[in-house]
């Protein structure tokens, strides 16, 4: 892997520079699965946009989205990267690889940066693996062999709260009961109705190892996020992660894994501007808490 992140530092119009470089900016991407673009004239959201547009991939829209996450649009192609209040830390993942839809690149934008804190912290996948197998063989190999099952309670209204907060009816993109447990049952999840309308799914079995196109295996899923992070008034993180045959993955299992990516990892400091490209199949990200206001927006590729 090269510099990480890759830095391209330019002026002017971000939309015009990616339109002309779009090749170059993609070898770098596979390359060292983050870029920043820094110096840029991004002064909001429609500028932002622009450049999506000019990067000119097919846009994973939030609406048709499993994510968990709390988000409002802002523009067509953008939508707030996290609700969840800023002390909530959010831990690294693999963006939606908790579900069986997920982009395969993501852009960030930060329009306002925090007072104080606020990094987004960046960890190659594809090292951590080999860290992983290295360290821990049989550990590493029964993630890639079992793969892993995710179970989470949704309330029946977001709860901007929560990092988890979207409701059934937003995640699912339905109404009623009814068409909740006909979308679940098309992709595979289990389910059990609880009190309150609230909805508990347990995926059906999802890669915890991700094989690339070039050979590079990568840590591909929602594991530390899930297991440090799923907790609320409804989850309780320790019992959200399990291997496809049903074992619960504990404190033991995920010690490695942790320690190795916080190891591996970079917490980019936003400057208001800065837009970040991350390949989503090779970078895991999150979000450090923070004081003050911060705006950083996203944008995902299909
Ligand atoms: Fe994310």
């Amino acid at each position: 892997m090269s510099a990480f992140p890759h830095v391209i530092e330019a002026q002017g119009d971000l939309a015009a520079y990616i339109g002309a470089n779009k090749g170059a900016v993609d070898d770098h991407l596979s390359q060292a699965g983050a870029v920043l673009f820094r110096g840029f004239d991004v002064p909001d959201a429609q500028a932002f946009d622009a450049g999506m547009a000019a990067y000119g991939e097919t846009n994973f829209t939030y609406a048709k989205s499993l994510s968990n996450a709390v988000r409002v649009n802002v523009t067509e192609r953008v939508f707030t990267a996290n609700e969840a209040p800023p002390e909530t830390r959010i831990h690294l993942h693999h963006e939606m690889a908790q579900t069986p839809i997920y982009p395969s690149k993501l852009f960030f934008y930060c329009e306002i940066a925090a007072g104080e804190g606020g990094a987004t912290p960046l960890c190659p996948s594809d090292i951590v693996y080999e860290r992983l197998l290295t360290e821990d063989r049989s550990l590493a190999k029964a993630f890639e062999e079992r793969g892993v099952r995710y179970s989470n309670t949704m309330p029946a209204a977001d709860d901007a709260g929560s990092g988890q907060g979207r409701s059934w009816r937003s995640t699912l993109g339905v109404e009623t009961c009814d068409e909740a447990e006909a979308r679940l049952s098309d992709l595979g999840y289990d389910w059990v109705w609880q009190e309150d309308e609230t909805l508990r799914v347990t995926t059906p079995v999802l890669q915890a190892v991700r094989i690339l196109p070039d050979g590079r295996k990568t840590f591909f899923n929602q594991l530390i996020a899930a297991f440090r992070g799923w907790s609320d008034t409804r989850n309780e993180a320790t019992k959200a992660v399990r291997f496809g045959d049903g074992e619960l993955i504990t404190a033991d299992h995920m010690a490695a894994p942790i320690a190795l990516s916080e190891d591996l990892t970079y917490d980019h400091a936003w400057q208001a501007g800065d837009v970040v490209l991350v390949d989503n199949f090779l970078v895991m990200h999150g979000r450090k808490p923070f004081v003050g206001k911060r705006r950083v927006l996203a944008s995902l590729v299909a």
